[in-house]
């Protein structure tokens, strides 16, 4: 057929089925965009450049989840979550009816901009056996601003896509820094260990997340928990903490789980940090033999018994952040003082 033909055809077909549009809300902006109801919400929203959140694309990671205000959706995988506690997995979601779908929105992110972008590697350091810390230099005319505690998802030229929380807080020199732990056949860390080296060139994008803390965060008592690498983006939020925000925060603990006391990789970074904001630190080890309690999540338990004040913040291993969660509401943490980015596998 022509193409001016297949054009009219496409055109003549548009106003007899006219396409679903979506109304997201970011804050008290409205875009609207007209959807293929057979691709996810995700796919589109990326596609028209909206600032949403997302790491595995599958309905895992729960960075996706946005509310659904009006409308029906249907899912594109039935195979895989459509509903979450607290809205609709856009990864997975397809528009049957025209929508409303609010985004999450922080006023705090009124000055980051998600870029993508290559990103070339500047160095390579090993920070212990099993995590290196990757540095990226990015194009000289960028300009990348981020919150710590945000991530990123890095791309190799294998196409091998995966997300890593961004290790410090955004600095002068502009590099970006990441801290990898080594996964066995593991397809993006067997390339780190393996044969990455300076001068290799990545693509970038992000900043994603919404581990950040908030402006009006106030607590008597504040606590962070980590396991393995999920200390690298809470160190970037202690290290950036200015002298209102730490008063603000109330006592602050952090307890950090690894499996062996050698699995520490940052423990000078803690200490440091320790005196200079007065950090209580907790360290838990689940495979010393004398270990006990092995688990970050059974400390805290011992140590506390009424959160309701409380503000707790949980990065790493999803397993530690799921029974965490069920703790600290045990010791009346309010839901919503429950902030947390699992390190899910894509
Ligand atoms: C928001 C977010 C932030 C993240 N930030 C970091 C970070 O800062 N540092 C970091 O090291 N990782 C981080 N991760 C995890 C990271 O994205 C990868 O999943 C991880 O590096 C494994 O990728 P891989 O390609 O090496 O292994 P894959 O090829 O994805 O996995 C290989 C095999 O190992 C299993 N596997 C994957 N991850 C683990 C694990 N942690 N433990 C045991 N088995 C596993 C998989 O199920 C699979 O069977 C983050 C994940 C998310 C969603
Ligand atoms: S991107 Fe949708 S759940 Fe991970």
């Amino acid at each position: 057929m022509p193409i001016c033909a297949a054009r009219q055809m496409a055109k003549k077909m548009r106003r007899e089925f006219p396409m679903p549009h979506v109304d997201f809300q970011i804050g008290s902006e409205l875009r609207r965009i007209e959807v293929d109801s057979s691709r996810s919400l995700l796919d589109e929203a990326v596609s028209a450049g909206l600032p949403v959140n997302y790491s595995c694309r599958r309905g895992d990671c729960g960075q996706c989840v946005a509310a659904l205000a009006a409308g029906e959706v249907n899912a594109v995988n039935p195979s895989q979550s459509l509903h979450s506690d607290q809205g609709i997995y856009l990864c997975n979601a397809a528009a049957c009816s025209d929508l409303v779908v609010s985004l999450p929105h922080f006023p705090e992110l009124a000055n980051v901009r998600q870029f993508r972008s290559p990103a070339k590697i500047h160095a390579l350091s090993f920070l212990s056996d099993d995590v290196v810390e990757l540095t990226l230099r990015m194009p000289p005319a960028m300009n990348p601003r981020f919150l710590p505690g945000q991530f990123v998802r890095l791309t190799n030229k294998e196409r091998v896509t995966r997300s890593y929380s961004l290790a410090a807080a955004p600095a002068e020199d502009k590099l970006l820094r990441v801290h990898v732990r080594r996964v066995n056949h593991g397809a993006f860390s067997d390339y780190l260990f393996g044969t990455a080296k300076p001068g290799d060139l990545l693509h970038l994008d992000g900043p994603y997340g919404h581990f950040f803390l908030r402006d009006n965060d106030r607590a008597s008592r504040t606590i962070f928990l980590a396991t393995g690498t999920g200390i690298a983006p809470i160190l970037a939020i202690l290290e950036a903490l200015s002298p209102e925000k730490r008063a603000a925060l109330g006592d602050i603990a952090l307890y950090w789980g690894n499996r062996h006391e050698r699995d520490e990789y940052l423990r000078s970074r803690v200490k440091v940090l320790s005196s200079r904001i007065g950090l209580r630190y907790r360290a838990v080890h689940s495979r010393e033999v004398l270990a006990s309690p092995r688990h970050v999540q059974d400390l805290l338990t011992q140590d506390y018994d009424d959160l309701s004040d409380g503000l707790v913040l949980a990065c790493g291993n999803p397993a530690m952040i799921e029974q965490a969660r069920k703790v600290c509401l045990n010791l009346t943490l309010p839901a919503d003082r429950f902030r947390s980015d699992p390190f899910t596998s894509s």
